[in-house]
Formats: structure tokens, C-alpha cells, sequence
């Protein structure tokens, strides 16, 4: 594996179409509309600090391991993984590791495209100037109606899978590269824009600051320290093999540590002005913080409906939320297409369709989880919010546990710290974070939060 071979699907053209692909697959609807109402419904700054340290501590020293593995082997994750094992004479189950990411990839896949559809249908719903003079509570109502509505939902669900699928099927540069870069700029520079507008506000928009800033640990409980660190996860999209493929396209000279540092810097702060988007809008309309997944589309609205230019604003603004969903569903199901096109020789296109198909396909059980199948609950879960919390708390965190392992065990030290490009002591830095503190803040955090360990 020491000759340099590129990967048989291609490579970026640059180590900024690199940080561009990368941050798109990061920043998605996790920053945008996870992030607040999750941290509504966990008690604010707490939550958000202990997401922070998870961040530092275990989410990039994990997201730098998943991209050296990725560029190491220059093959998708599962015979990624089973290369790299081979090269490090370990047991070739360690493709395990990429067998997981690819069932983490298509269940988050199947109800991301779900919430992705709701951006979509929100586009319309904005740009149409529907919300114009609208009550807080009229709007409220307007989203419980559309999220009754099975029909609805599953054309949205159906369009948001094609776009994605769409992406996929032209490849490395033609799709994945050619999408994302342009919509990174757009989505921040109207996100500055609103956090501006929020300003003009400076009562509610303290009291934003003081909810995400000002802790009260008394209302962290071990399910949200357990939820702050799947979220970590979640964002930076790891822990499933995403990264990795994306990894395996990084041209040979880029250094992994530095650009990784920018992904992890440019999601945060996307995700921290996103709760001041949000918060602000909450606060001033005495609204719930704890609404759950419809609260962006039920907070935003209601200031579009109120601002000047807020029909435009408000277009713009699902579009980008549409945008950044779709640059992170693409790299959900990329890790599988690649497989079947480097181990079965499917094409690029086939490979994308039947993969596409069965997505789509479990994606209906999330669509009627919101309206006929809302009964159905397991641990006082519906399937949508069962299926969110395995993959985000449970899956991804193991899946990077697993991989930081590996790279710190049983991998030579020699060719990591060659494939990372660290000097002595950051290597070292990264050593201690991957062989220990990471995995076993995973493991504690994960037995804490399912209630097996006090
Ligand atoms: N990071 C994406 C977001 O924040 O929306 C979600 C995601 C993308 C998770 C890709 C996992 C993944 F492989």
C-alpha cells in the first residue's frame, strides 16, 4: 500500500475542493436544525458545553484517524479497512468497521431525506409569501398539518432522494465536487445576515446568548451528555465511513490535521449561529424551546413573516437549509456506491439506483412515523426518533471508537504519523487522544447514557 495509487473513482482537484466536499458532508441539517432543538430540548448551555468538549476531546482527533484511513488505503471503507489490516496483520474483521458505517449510512440516509423534504416544501411555502402577517400560533398550526400529512411528506421525501441520488451518480468531481462549491459561501453569508437581523432585538437576543451560554449542570442528565456526544458525531459526520471515502479522493500533499481543524471550525461556528438564528425568534415570541424537529420551521416563519424582505429571506434561507442537506445525504450513501463499484463492478450510476431504492424504502417508515404510525413506540420512541438516536448516539460513536482504535493499536505508528503529516509532539497529542481518552470517553458515555453504568 506504500505506492501511491489514486483511488479508482478519482480524486479532488484540490485541497480546497477537498475542505469544500468535507465541510459540506459536515455542516447539513445536523447544524442547522438539530443542533438547536436538541439543545432546546437538553437545557441549553450545559449541553452545549459538554458538546463542545466531546467536539475537542473525541470528534476530531476521530474525524483526523478517519481521513488518514481513508487516504492510507485509497479504497472505500470496507476493503479500506480490511487493506489496512492486512497491511497491519490484524484479523480482517476489522472491515467490520466499514460494514457498520455503510448500515449507519443508509438509516440516517432514510430519514435525513425525510427532514431534507421538509426544507424543500418550506422553500415554496416561504418564497410564496404564505407566512406574510401569519399568527405565531397560525404557523404552528400550518407545520402540524403538513407533518400530518403522509402524502405530502412522501413526495417531499421522494424529491429530496432524487436530488441526492442524482449528485451521486456523476461521480467524484462531476457531482460531489461541482455541488458543493458554491453553496458553502451562500449558506454563510445568510446566516451572518440573519444573526444581524436578531440583533436588532437585543432583548431577546441576550436571552438567546444567556440560554446557550450561561450552564445550569443540574439539567444535564446522562441520556443528554449521551445525546451531546452522538451529536458530535453527527455533525462532523464520522464515525460511518463518509469521511473515510472522502478521505480515500484527498490528494497526496494536503495535510490532514490542518484541514480538519478548518471542517471542525466552520461547522462549529455554522451550528452556533444557527441557535442564534433560531433562539432569538424563540425567546421573543415566547415560544417552546423543547418543540422537538419541527422547531426550526415553526420559530423561523414567524420572523420572516414579520421582517422586511422576509418573503425573500425567508426562500433564501430553506434553500440554504435544503442545500446544506443535500451536500451531506450525498456523502451518506457514497461509502456503498463506491463498494459495489470497486467489489462487484456495478457502475457508478446502477450502483446509486439500487442503493437509492432501498433507502427510499426504509425512508417510509419515517415519513408515517410523524402522522399514522405515530403510535408506534418503542422506548417511548417513534421509528423516526428510534432510528435517529441508534445511529447518532450509538452507532457513529462506535464506529469512530472502533476506528481510533485501530489506528492507534494496531496500525505502525510510523505510517500513521507519516500519513498524518504531525510533528512529534502533536503525534504525540493525537496518540494519547486516539488510544485512550477518546475511546474510553465513548465507552463510559455510551454505558452512562443507555442506563448500564452509574
Ligand atoms: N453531518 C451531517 C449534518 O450535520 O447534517 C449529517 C451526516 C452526514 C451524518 C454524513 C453522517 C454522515 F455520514
Amino acid at each position: 500500500m506504500h505506492e501511491r495509487r489514486e483511488s479508482i473513482h478519482g480524486q479532488w482537484s484540490s485541497r480546497m475542493a477537498f475542505i469544500l466536499a468535507a465541510t459540506g458532508a459536515a455542516v447539513g441539517l445536523g447544524n442547522i436544525w438539530k443542533f438547536p432543538y436538541i439543545t432546546g430540548e437538553n437545557g441549553g448551555a450545559a449541553f452545549v458545553l459538554v458538546y463542545l468538549l466531546c467536539l475537542l476531546l473525541m470528534a476530531t482527533p476521530i474525524m483526523m484517524t478517519e481521513i488518514m484511513l481513508g487516504r492510507r488505503s485509497r479504497r472505500s471503507p470496507i476493503l479500506g479497512m480490511q487493506a489496512l489490516a492486512r497491511e497491519g496483520n490484524a484479523s480482517r474483521h476489522w472491515s467490520l468497521i466499514g460494514w457498520m458505517g455503510v448500515a449507519s449510512g443508509f438509516l440516517i440516509l432514510s430519514y435525513y431525506a425525510v427532514i431534507m423534504g421538509w426544507a424543500l416544501a418550506y422553500v415554496f411555502r416561504a418564497g410564496s409569501g404564505m407566512f406574510e402577517g401569519m399568527s405565531a400560533p397560525a404557523i404552528r398550526a400550518h407545520f402540524e398539518g403538513f407533518a400530518a400529512d403522509p402524502e405530502k411528506l412522501l413526495l417531499w421525501h421522494t424529491v429530496a432522494m432524487l436530488l441526492t441520488l442524482t449528485v451521486v451518480a456523476r461521480g467524484v468531481r462531476g457531482g460531489l465536487e461541482g455541488a458543493t462549491r458554491w453553496m458553502m459561501p451562500l449558506l454563510a453569508l445568510i446566516l451572518v445576515a440573519l444573526v444581524g437581523y436578531n440583533m436588532g432585538s437585543p432583548e431577546a437576543f441576550y436571552q438567546a446568548l444567556s440560554f446557550m451560554f450561561t450552564p445550569d449542570f443540574s439539567r444535564l442528565t446522562p441520556q443528554s451528555v449521551l445525546i451531546a456526544m452522538g451529536h458530535a458525531f453527527f455533525t462532523l459526520s464520522i464515525g460511518m465511513g463518509a469521511i473515510m471515502a472522502y478521505g480515500s479522493y484527498m490528494p497526496e500533499r494536503v495535510s490532514i490535521a490542518r484541514t480538519t481543524l478548518i471542517i471542525v471550525a466552520a461547522d462549529t461556528v455554522i451550528a452556533l449561529m444557527a441557535g442564534l438564528v433560531i433562539f432569538p425568534v424563540v425567546f421573543a415570541n415566547g415560544l417552546e424551546v423543547g418543540a422537538g424537529p419541527g422547531l426550526i420551521f415553526q420559530t423561523l416563519p414567524i420572523a420572516f413573516a414579520q421582517m422586511p424582505w422576509g418573503t425573500m429571506f425567508g426562500a433564501l434561507f430553506f434553500i440554504v437549509v435544503s442545500i446544506a442537506a443535500w451536500t451531506s445525504a450525498i456523502s451518506m450513501i457514497e461509502p456503498a456506491v463506491a463498494h459495489l463499484v470497486e467489489q462487484r463492478g456495478f457502475t457508478r450510476v446502477r450502483a446509486t439506483l439500487l442503493l437509492g431504492a432501498i433507502i427510499w424504502a426504509i425512508g417510509l417508515l419515517s415519513v408515517l412515523s410523524f402522522n399514522l404510525l405515530a403510535d408506534w413506540t418503542l422506548f417511548g420512541k417513534t421509528f423516526f426518533g428510534l432510528l435517529d438516536f441508534v445511529t447518532s448516539n450509538i452507532m457513529l460513536p462506535l464506529g469512530g471508537m472502533l476506528m481510533a482504535l485501530f489506528a492507534a493499536w494496531v496500525m505502525r505508528a510510523d505510517s500513521t504519523r507519516q500519513e498524518l503529516g504531525l510533528g512529534r509532539v502533536s503525534f504525540a497529542l493525537w496518540r494519547l487522544l486516539a488510544a485512550f481518552i477518546a475511546p474510553v470517553g465513548v465507552l463510559l458515555m455510551l454505558l452512562s447514557g443507555l442506563g448500564l453504568w452509574q
